[in-house]
């Protein structure tokens, strides 16, 4: 498996693709290691890379991820089919935004219905349902529920956004739950460089929301761009 994330990795550089940095895989690999949910919430697919790399610290986790790029998306479904993962994989292809409202407000029982393409991988076929029931075409036949709550929520999306995602992020966190959310703040990278200020806002209010949120603990992270820790107490 670290042969084939090697080649992920090297695919992601090639074509400027940005995707999870050494140390911070280390740190979401030992949540994982500690955790061990059961459901996991990705925002940013991109490739399949981090999620193949969550999925490898939570051996019984079903991930759902979202990603908006369609070329991202046929390549992030080749590569959890290549890392045979496909099973516990939900690929959502949409807007976030829209997807993750639409989560938020299914009533109890329902399945969902999501704007945008809901992708379920198997090894054998997967199927596409551009206003259907949001499920996996996998033996598990997975769906999510009206109910679903997610044990692990990484945020790794668009980074202006992350303020407008955290209501919907926090109903969809479960009790006890763990958010992870990556390049928080300007960190040691190529963000370093980052004169947008309106961009530099939208993070620090991010920052804010769950820095002051009665519910959550949390902790930044100073790892590669600054992640943030945050824990939904009980
Ligand atoms: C930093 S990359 C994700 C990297 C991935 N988590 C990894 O480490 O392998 C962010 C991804 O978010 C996607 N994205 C950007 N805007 C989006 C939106 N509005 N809705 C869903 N995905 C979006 C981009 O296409 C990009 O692939």
């Amino acid at each position: 498996m670290d042969e084939f994330l090697e080649q992920l990795k090297k695919y992601a550089v090639d074509n400027n693709i940005p995707i999870l940095q050494c140390d911070a895989r280390t740190f979401i690999e030992q949540i994982l290691l500690l955790k061990q949910p059961k459901t996991i919430l990705e925002i940013g697919s991109a490739i399949g890379y981090s999620g193949i790399v969550m999925l490898n610290a939570a051996k019984k986790a079903h991930l759902t991820t979202i990603e908006k790029n369609a070329e991202r998306v046929s390549l992030a479904i080749e590569n959890f089919k290549k890392a045979n993962l496909s099973e516990r994989v939900n690929l959502i292809q949409g807007d976030a935004k829209d997807v993750l409202e639409e989560l938020t407000n299914l009533k109890n029982g329902d399945a969902a219905r999501v704007h945008g393409v809901s992708i379920g991988v198997s090894n054998e076929s997967f199927s596409c349902a551009d206003s259907g029931t949001l499920r996996a075409a996998s033996p598990a036949n997975y769906v999510i529920s009206g109910s679903q709550k997610f044990d692990f929520i990484f945020l790794d999306g668009p980074k202006g956004q992350y303020a407008n995602y955290f209501p919907f992020i926090k109903k969809l966190l479960a009790d006890g739950g763990v958010l992870v959310a990556d390049n928080v703040m300007l960190g040691t990278s190529g963000i370093k460089k980052l004169t947008n200020t309106q961009l530099i806002k939208k993070r620090q209010d991010f920052v804010d929301m769950i820095m002051n949120d009665d519910e959550l603990i949390t902790s930044i992270v100073p790892i590669c761009d600054i992640l943030s820790l945050s824990i939904k107490q009980t």
